[in-house]
């Protein structure tokens, strides 16, 4: 593999099972100021791995580079996206071909949490609702908030943004939750929980900043209780067909342009999750493709971008930001020609 210092090395853990190529992403420096080369320079993303290679992690220093990003992308954007759309960091969930005007999407957005609730099983009976619930990649706590609210769970979240944790805290106290809610910095990928602890893992939204999803996956199999269950709703890539041992190029460039924008390393298929659950001998592992269920998301998000209160607020946040703003359509692009899948994958640890 190659590297340089301005490299960001790692690791695609998605295409099984050959020999990946180097990819680079190229196309990211069109819009920036000079300011901004440094940094961009150093989140280039290069991808090289084998079928052997993909579990292995990124080399700490890189690791850390992509951290760094992800903690600081979302210590500026998410005030913004809290003034616009609430504490709610995910895709709403709406029924197919439907039409939501603004109020719609707060509601679609609990309705996100709770189908995945209910796709993995958790029942509302008091003998059996969840006690205990970590949730990884917490953004300012809505999932938490909520969960907390409706099982009377103790929930802990994680994310990388100070700023995050923060407000989720914040949140929390004005919710008089702080009992019941309450966040702190770590990385999910080596969590500051004891083994066993918690009878639900939520993840949402977060594996794809993951750069080892095996070790993602391992981290929230080791804090799952004996018969707790473990939600990852994420964004993944279509699964590969038989044949195919890679995605197209202009697929590969189409997702090395989104990575950019939204800190984000390799991508995998929904398959490759299930694989790397079912090594670790989980069960009742189920995965469904929710794309259809979220199309009314982005253009709904782009338009609200594009109000007054939209466009200045993004000026005012900062560059990274807007950056991430001028990747949406690319999103769209990726639903419509059936490249990107909104996943939700569930399972158990045995008892
Ligand atoms: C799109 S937001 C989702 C927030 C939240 N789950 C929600 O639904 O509102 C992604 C979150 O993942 C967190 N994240 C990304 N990589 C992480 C890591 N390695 N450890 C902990 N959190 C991480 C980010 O800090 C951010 O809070």
């Amino acid at each position: 593999m190659t590297t340089t210092t301005t490299t960001y090395s790692y690791l695609h853990t998605c295409q099984f099972p050959t020999i990946q190529r180097l990819r680079t992403c190229q196309t990211r420096h069109r819009f920036l100021p000079s300011t901004c080369a440094p940094v961009t320079r150093k989140l280039k993303l290069v991808v090289a791995a084998t079928a052997a290679e993909t579990t292995r992690p990124m080399k700490a220093a890189e690791d850390g580079v992509l951290k760094k990003g992800i903690a600081e992308f979302y210590d500026e954007s998410s005030g913004v996206w809290e003034d616009i759309w609430g504490d709610h960091m995910h895709h709403g969930f709406y029924d197919p071909d439907s039409t939501v005007d603004v109020s719609g999407h707060l509601a679609a957005q609990i309705r996100m949490i709770d189908e995945a609730l209910r796709f993995a099983g958790i029942s509302e009976d008091p003998t059996k609702r969840p006690k205990s619930v970590v949730d990884v990649g917490c953004g300012i706590g809505g999932s938490s908030r909520y969960i907390a609210s409706k099982f009377g769970a103790k929930c802990q979240g994680i994310t990388l943004s100070p700023v995050q944790a923060q407000r989720a805290n914040a949140l929390a106290a004005a919710q008089g939750l702080s009992d019941k809610a309450s966040f702190q910095v770590a990385d999910a990928l080596e969590q500051p929980f004891p083994d066993g602890q918690f009878d639900l893992v939520w993840s949402m939204e977060s594996g794809e900043h993951m750069p080892d999803k095996a070790k993602f996956v391992n981290e929230l199999a080791r804090v799952t209780a004996p018969g707790g269950t473990i939600i990852i709703v994420t964004w993944c890539h279509r699964d590969l067909a038989p044949t195919e041992e890679s995605l197209q190029p202009w697929e590969k460039e189409l997702l090395n342009k989104i990575c950019d924008s939204f800190y984000l390393p390799a991508w995998c298929s929904t398959a490759e999750y299930v694989k790397l659950l079912q090594s670790l001998s989980l069960q009742d592992i189920k995965a469904e493709d929710w794309s259809q269920y979220v199309a009314p998301f982005w253009p709904a998000v782009i338009r609200s971008a594009l109000t007054w209160k939209g466009l200045t607020s993004l000026l005012r946040s900062g560059w990274k930001t807007i950056k991430g703003a001028l990747a949406m359509p690319l999103m769209i692009e990726g639903f419509k020609k059936d490249l990107i899948k909104f996943a939700i994958i569930t399972c158990q640890k045995p008892e």
